[in-house]
């Protein structure tokens, strides 16, 4: 791990948000059926409810059944996303999956799912940025919308971290869940009270590559039997460090978004912030001197969902009503990497 290094901060180059048009259509989300609570967890690892709940805000988290893929839970957030939407599977020209863990290396979990819910219309990829890659997938989608490329485009956040855990490391198996979360994205339709998506901001720092992640699996540390004995294709995390990158990130986003957009967080009706931690988001609003009742938190329910927290929470503040026309919503991730992301939505 890297020592004494400068905590992230916006690099000067980043590019500016444009003004409008793009908008959110439609969400949805799903969280599979098994609910796994911190009693459950008791009879795995030594720890307890307390420790979790004060530690993290997390009471129980979702875990995918058995059979149920990384692909399948995406696919079930995608269709409610269209539904609400109202647009069809076979109008969808870009399908853009975050996740970090896909159903295999390749093909793309995005071509798993364009094969599930039969979009096959759509252009398929997977964005590797950890628990940033569903606004970094917005923000690519946004500018193909934009550049008039491509009329409609899904994007999911979608992960089944509960099969990279180590379930015999307590310092790590409290904290995932499994869930996914969707977005259909268009044109600001006629009618439609808000201007779409305001301004964004994103950002990344690999000199801290290696305080979160899955070492092995990959080519650098193949899957040989000595590897997988020493659980290296597990999540590993230095958790103190991640927690003090997240805040100082997030915050800092937060800022640099509200900056572009020319707003301050009274203008702000809602903010989303990627729900990994309880005292995370604590401090977060702390800095931002902002009232509890302006974020929006599902983490006690779901855990951290890796790249679909954003977009379940997304989706359940939505239905909702935490979120009305024309409000303004902040949302805001933190991931390995590291990656950081903020986007502005007017809705
Ligand atoms: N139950 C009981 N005790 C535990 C548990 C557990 N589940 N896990 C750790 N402990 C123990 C530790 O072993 C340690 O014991 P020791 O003092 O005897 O060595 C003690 O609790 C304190 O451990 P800390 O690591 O100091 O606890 P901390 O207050 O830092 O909380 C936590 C740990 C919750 C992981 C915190 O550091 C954190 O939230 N970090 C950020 C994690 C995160 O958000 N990661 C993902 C963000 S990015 C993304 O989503 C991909």
């Amino acid at each position: 791990m890297p020592a004494n290094l400068p905590l992230p901060k916006p690099p000067e180059s980043a590019p500016a948000g444009r003004v409008g048009g793009v908008s959110v259509l439609g969400t949805g989300s799903y969280l599979p059926a098994r609910v796994m609570t911190n009693a459950d967890l008791e009879k795995i690892v030594e720890t307890s409810d307390e420790w979790i709940t004060s530690r993290t805000g997390i009471k129980e988290r979702r875990i995918a059944a058995e059979g149920e893929h990384t692909s399948d839970i995406g696919a079930a957030a995608a269709r409610k996303a269209l539904e609400q939407a109202g647009i069809t599977a076979g109008e969808v020209d870009l399908i853009l999956v975050a996740t970090a863990s896909p159903d295999m290396f390749f093909p793309a979990t995005a071509c798993l799912i364009q094969r599930l819910i039969g979009a096959s219309g759509a252009t398929c990829m997977d964005i590797s940025a950890a628990c940033s890659g569903f606004l970094y997938a917005i923000e690519m989608a946004r500018h193909m919308i934009d550049g008039g490329a491509i009329r409609y485009a899904l994007i999911i956040g979608t992960e089944k971290l509960s099969a990279l855990v180590d379930w015999s490391d307590r310092n790590t198996c409290v904290l995932f869940g499994d869930g996914a979360g969707a977005a259909v994205l268009g044109r600001r339709p006629e009618g439609r009270a808000g201007r779409g998506i305001l301004g964004t901001f994103m950002g990344s720092d690999g000199e801290y590559s290696q305080i979160l992640g899955i070492p092995g699996g990959g080519t650098r540390c193949p899957t040989t039997r000595e590897n997988f004995d020493q659980k290296l294709n597990t999540i590993k995390m230095l958790g103190k460090e991640t927690f003090k990158q997240a805040v100082n990130a997030m915050t800092s986003a937060s800022i640099e978004v509200l900056d572009r957009t020319g707003l301050t967080v009274d203008d702000i009706a809602c903010i989303i912030p990627h729900q990994a931690n309880v005292r995370i988001i604590d401090a977060i609003k702390d800095r931002l001197k902002v009232p509890s009742e302006k974020f929006f938190m599902n983490l006690d329910r779901t855990g951290n969902t890796g790249a679909a927290a954003v977009a379940i929470a997304l989706d359940e503040a939505h239905r909702e009503g935490r979120i009305r026309p024309g409000d303004k919503v902040l949302m805001v991730v933190f991931g390995s990497g590291l990656t950081w992301a903020s986007m502005v939505v007017e809705w």
